[in-house]
Order: C-alpha cells, then structure tokens, then sequence
C-alpha cells in the first residue's frame, strides 16, 4: 500500500538517515527538484511530491486568488494533507522522523514556510528558496529546535525585500534559528546560491536542533 493520504512523488532512498522532502515551485513537478535535492546533499534519500491544485493546468500545492495573494482556507486544509502524506511516507519508507529537511523553492518554499508554522512537528529544517508569507498563525509554534535558511534574490520583482524580512521576524519569533542571504538574483536559482544552500546543510547537524 503506497502512503495515505497519497500524493504523486517520487522517492528516491539514499544512504544517510537525512531525508529531503522537496517541494516545487507553480507550474513543477515531483521531478524537478530531483537534481536540486541531489547536489544539496548527495546521501539523503529524496521525498519529493507534486502538488494536488491545478492553476490553468500548472501543479502547485494550494491555491491563490492573485500573485502573492493566498487562499488561506484552502493554504491551512492543503498543509495538512501534505504533512499527513510526510507522516505517512516516513511510516511507509521507514524514514527518521527526526531528520527530515524541508527543501522548497517559491510556492514549494511558501507551503514549507506553512508547514512549519501549523505542523512545526514534520521538518527538524528547512531550505526555503525565494519564500514569502504564507500566513501569521493565531497562535506561534515553538520552533526553538528548527533551523532554516532562506535564500532571496535581491532583484525578485515577485518578492520584495521586506516580504523576505518579514518572514525572518515571523521564524524568529516563534524562536526558530534563521539565516538569511540575499543574493545577486531574480526569481530564480543561482549556483551560487544552492552551493552556499548545500554548506549550510552539510554542517547541520541533528543535534543543533534537538528535538
Ligand atoms: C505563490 O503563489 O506561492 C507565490 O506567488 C510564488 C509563486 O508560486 O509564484
């Protein structure tokens, strides 16, 4: 039986107790960030589902009334769904629970950044390339054993600075340890950027945010 709930993805097992759940951006697919997660960290095994909302036929994990702006309702109901389906591959692939690095790049970033917020439980980390806001829970989760890092461009017409810095103050707040770069960049990865991405991770250890 294949995890329930069950989203398409591909699962790719590796050799460390590290696993990468990657999360695509609009209009990805659970192929994309395959070569992304491998070079972030050539041991772990790779998670990486497709999301279930459909915008004029392109794949994204919940849905949105303009750019930028959310539909709450359905954001909270698909961050569940997609945390049940990690609760459940872990189970179903006897993954460690407790290593699981969340790695997201746009709408994959924004549901990680939610994911965090409402199910603080499922990730022990996250990468979150060009993030913005999801939403400002009622009630902070304690992230004081989260580690994330964001990586923004400071040239993204879609993402302005300060939306990258109010998302830092929200992380902070709920106590998660937060490292910010901003680089030479618009809306998408630069090498740069996902070789400074992999160094982080590769000093992370579990122990700096023990559970
Ligand atoms: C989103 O909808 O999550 C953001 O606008 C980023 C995007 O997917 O373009």
């Amino acid at each position: 039986m294949r995890p329930q709930p069950d989203f398409i993805h591909e699962f790719v097992p590796g050799t460390s107790n590290r696993t990468l759940l990657l999360l695509h951006g609009t209009g990805g697919n659970e192929r994309d960030l395959i070569p992304l997660g491998r070079e972030l960290d050539p041991n772990a095994s790779l998670l990486s589902p497709r999301g279930k909302i459909l915008e004029n036929g392109m794949p994204r994990f919940f849905r949105r009334l303009a750019e930028g702006v959310f539909d709450l309702e359905d954001l909270e109901t698909r961050t569940n769904e997609l945390a049940d389906f990690v609760a459940s591959a872990v189970l179903h692939y006897k993954l460690a629970a407790d290593d699981i690095v969340g790695v997201g790049y746009s709408n994959g970033a924004n549901v990680a950044a939610s994911m965090l917020l409402l199910r603080p439980e499922i990730m022990h980390a996250a990468i979150l390339f060009r993030a913005m806001v999801p939403l400002v829970p009622d009630t902070l989760p304690d992230l004081s054993s989260v580690a994330v890092w964001i990586g923004a461009g400071n040239q993204d017409p879609i993402i302005a600075p300060s939306e990258t810095q109010r998302l830092v103050s929200l992380l902070r707040s709920a106590k998660a340890n937060v490292t910010i770069r901003f680089f030479d960049a618009d809306h998408g990865l630069t090498s740069d950027e996902v070789g400074t991405a992999g160094r982080w991770l590769k000093g992370l250890k579990l122990s700096d945010a023990p559970r």
